[in-house]
């Protein structure tokens, strides 16, 4: 039998919970959730779904590994349990005299089970454009088209990014090319908006699937692949305004129960499923500002900290080189698959390279020449670079929005060299067999510290709660758990960060004691029922990435 790589395989078709979470347990847990979802489409819509749509959030949990996936070096994740379900079908002929304006082809009528968020109806266009090159009277048919307002996200614009990629890749522009079906659709989820546990890369992947498991695109000869439908997802989120890497996308689409995933990127997208140390679990705990929207900071901020750090690393890389084609700069539109007969990444190599250039202090000629201050301006650093302005621009500006004076080189340089390293060190550390449990547990502990440190300092995108959370978490090592002292071994901020959730690797049989100290002992949890802290602080289990769930009667 052919074990295929797992972004070679093909995105799972369920028919079971059961199945489907891998656990009767688990599936009992969600079982109620499933059955609202189906009642309510049914209320809503008229008609039963067809499919239902599911990716779950993912936890950085394992590492090591934040804001180096932009700049191509290998990352860490997991899926986690909470997941965004999309109920889907072809919206009926039958319904459709009752409906008429809302039957045009490709039409979508999206509703949210959560109440605040408002159903929306749109439908999207092909542009017709006469060409240049064609006879005069011939009509170019132009990608299709939704619009999504950057300026103010709405919850529909994840749904609407999704759908994107589904119709400029499944449904050519060309007048021949079959249209798309006019779909009904019913958004649930548990994943917390804005939390760091990517979120909206959970509603773009669940959001393509919908679309295309309600276009009949799902289990035939075009299906895609997990690896095509990371890409086209990672592209789709990128209409939503924020350059993010791939580490999101990948988790949540090819993550396997029971492991971590090593995702590479170079030379092209390629996942391997790490199984961690058996007492290890990771517990989420948020540092708790409610959102009334299911926007997250991390896009409405893009401007002066996701995408100037996406700029930073990638100028950073540049100017060493003072060549036309930095390494670690790569493709900012994705991974190419006619790469992927390419030799592997050689990590030893990988970490040798990164040893050098940090023992070599390689990277301190970014420092500002100015006295007292490690940033430089955009004028300094085109300057550095070798490149003119117009070539600047066009390369690192012209596809990303940024809002600063002063760009900090030296210290996110430093930061994505010191965590990449980090990464492959946790890498090595859960595929050892030498080292007994306990070390390995506190090795991997020191990492996520060390982790944390750099993400506050280096790379600025901590957040004070976040960093009192952390030492609430920390804290529990001087608890007597009655078994000894309490076994957390580290604790770090997790995702894009500027807020969201800190993860903590608690040893299995201290997990219970950890989260009733952490839920203590953080001061904005104090007087939340019990119900609401268990969406605040959680244990997680690495969970199964994106499927689709056919419903039968
Ligand atoms: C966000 C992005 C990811 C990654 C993390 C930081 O979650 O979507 O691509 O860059 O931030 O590690």
């Amino acid at each position: 039998m052919t074990v295929l790589p797992a972004a070679d395989a093909p995105i799972p078709i369920f028919t079971t919970l059961q199945e489907l979470y891998g656990s009767l347990t688990i599936a009992a847990k969600h079982a109620g959730r499933w059955d609202k979802l189906v009642r309510e489409f049914e209320t809503k819509f008229g008609h039963k779904p067809t499919y239902v749509a599911r990716a779950p959030g993912r936890v950085n949990s394992h590492d090591a590994g934040e804001h180096i996936d932009y700049a191509h070096f290998g990352v860490f994740p997991a899926a986690i349990e909470h997941d965004i379900l999309i109920a889907c079908a072809p919206r009926p002929a039958s319904t459709a005299t009752a409906h008429p304006d809302h039957h045009p082809p490709g039409s979508v009528v999206a509703e949210n089970l959560q109440t605040r968020y408002t159903r929306q109806v749109f439908t999207p266009t092909r542009r017709h454009t006469l060409g240049d090159d064609v006879p005069p009277d011939a009509v170019r048919v132009a990608p299709w088209h939704l619009d999504i307002d950057k300026s103010e996200l709405r919850w529909e614009s994840y749904v609407k990014a999704g759908y994107y990629g589904v119709l400029n890749h499944f449904f050519s522009p060309s007048s021949t090319c079959p249209v798309p079906v006019p779909v009904d659709i019913l958004v649930t989820g548990t994943v917390p908006p804005g939390s760091g546990l990517s979120s909206s890369a959970a509603m773009v992947v669940s959001s393509t699937l919908a679309f295309l498991a309600a276009n009949g695109i799902f289990d035939g000869e075009n299906a895609p692949t997990k690896g095509e439908l990371v890409n086209i997802a990672m592209e789709n989120e990128r209409r939503v305004g924020v350059n993010s890497g791939g580490m999101d996308q990948s988790a949540s689409v090819i993550a396997l129960p029971g492991s971590a995933l090593y995702v590479s990127f170079v030379p092209s997208l390629h996942a391997e499923p790490i199984v961690l140390p058996r007492n290890a679990v990771f517990v989420c705990a948020n540092r708790c500002v409610q959102s009334a929207r299911i926007v997250s900071n991390k896009a409405e901020s893009a401007k002066h900290q996701y995408n100037l750090r996406v700029v930073e690393t990638l100028g950073a890389a540049r100017v060493p080189l003072k060549s036309s084609q930095p390494p670690i700069l790569a493709r900012k539109s994705g991974f190419h698959r006619d790469e992927q007969d390419a030799p592997r990444e050689d990590l030893a190599q990988l970490r040798k390279g990164l040893e050098d250039i940090l023992e070599g202090n390689v990277l301190d000629f970014l420092l500002s020449k100015v006295e007292g201050r490690t940033s430089i301006t955009l004028e300094e650093m085109i300057e550095m670079s070798g490149m003119d302005e117009v070539q600047f621009r066009e390369v690192y500006l012209s596809w990303v929005d940024v809002e600063t004076t002063h760009f900090e080189l030296y210290l996110r340089a430093k930061h994505v060299f010191e965590e990449a390293l980090r990464v492959l060190q946790f890498r090595e550390v859960c595929l050892g067999g030498g080292d007994d449990e306990e070390s390995k547990l506190q090795t991997l502990g020191k990492l996520m510290n060390d982790s944390h440190e750099s993400c506050n300092k280096q790379f600025d995108c901590s957040h004070p709660k976040v960093n009192d959370l952390v030492q609430v978490a920390r804290n529990f090592g001087e608890v007597d758990t009655g078994r000894g002292k309490g076994r957390v071994y580290g604790s770090r901020v997790t995702g894009a960060g500027w807020g969201g959730c800190i993860v903590s690797l608690v040893h299995r049989e201290d997990v219970d004691a950890f989260i009733v100290h952490v839920e203590k002992g953080y001061a904005s949890y104090e007087g939340m029922s019990d119900e609401d802290l268990a969406g605040w602080v959680f244990a997680t289990e690495p969970g199964m990435g994106a499927c689709v769930f056919r419903c039968t009667d």
